[in-house]
This record gives structure tokens, sequence and C-alpha cells, in this order.
């Protein structure tokens, strides 16, 4: 279908949504301050910090992969096999992986992702997760264009 229409004001801080967007899942992540320091000290453990090597918008190439810091829109879509990877937002316990900050993990086998959708070496999703067109209209963000 068309573009999908979500009032900002019903993502408030630190949650999440979840609306449909041409047969795909697509969050809606309201970042605080916290996650969006805990993007920081970890490029090292990414395939792709910058998100370089991403067919995706041009406003994805950066650190927060977002055009506004605190909005993150992606596709809840692995780019393994195509699960949809759970909202872990807390620190991680070690045996998901080294220095994991939390973020978004995949049930399916494992694949961890930070909270700007980044995959992390050593995982079988091989890159970072889409981000789909996305603009901002008054008070809502507006998916699909
Ligand atoms: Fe996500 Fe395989 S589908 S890790």
């Amino acid at each position: 279908g068309g573009p999908v229409d979500v009032p900002l004001a019903s993502v408030p801080p630190g949650t999440i949504t979840t609306v449909e967007w041409r047969g795909r899942p697509v969050w809606i992540l309201h970042r605080t301050p916290a996650m969006l320091a805990s993007l920081g000290g970890h490029d090292a453990d990414l395939v792709d910090p910058a998100s370089q090597e991403d067919q995706q918008p041009f406003y994805a190439r950066n650190a927060t992969r977002a055009t506004r810091p605190e909005f993150f829109v992606a596709t809840a879509v692995c780019t393994h096999l195509g699960c949809i990877p759970a909202f872990r937002p807390e620190v991680a316990p070690p045996d998901l992986g080294p220095r994991w900050p939390g973020g978004f993990f995949c049930p399916c086998h494992g694949s961890t992702f930070d909270l700007a959708g980044r995959v992390f070496r050593n995982v079988p999703a091989p890159r970072n997760l889409e981000i789909p067109p996305y603009s901002f209209a008054g008070d809502n963000v507006v998916v699909g264009v």
C-alpha cells in the first residue's frame, strides 16, 4: 500500500511501535539520550558502522542511521533469513556476544544489532537492517515517502 502516517506522540521516548508498510513490519523507535549514547564505542565490532555498503536511503548512511536521531525507523526483518528480531534495549548477558550494548536480537540464529540496526560481526546476518523511505510531516512520521 501507500504511505503510513504515524503520530510521533504515539511513540513516547524509550518505546517502539510497529506498523506495516508494503506487507513488511516497520519499527519506529523513539530513542532516549541514553539509547543514543549506547551507539557509541563499538564501531570496531560492527560490520558496517556508517552504513556505507547499504543500498539504502542516503540519510541512513551515518552512525544513527536516521534524519532525526531520536527517531529510528527500520524494516523489522533480519537480513539473514527474514525473521523478526526482538527489541532488547537492555544490556545483554555475555552469552549474546561480547560488548553487545543492547538493541535487537534475532531469535532464529542469534544475530545481534545495536539500536541503529547495525549488525555486529560474527553473526549470521550479513548487513545492517534496512531503512525504508520515510519523512517527517508536521507531528507525524510518514513511512513510504
Ligand atoms: Fe535472523 Fe537468521 S534470520 S539470524
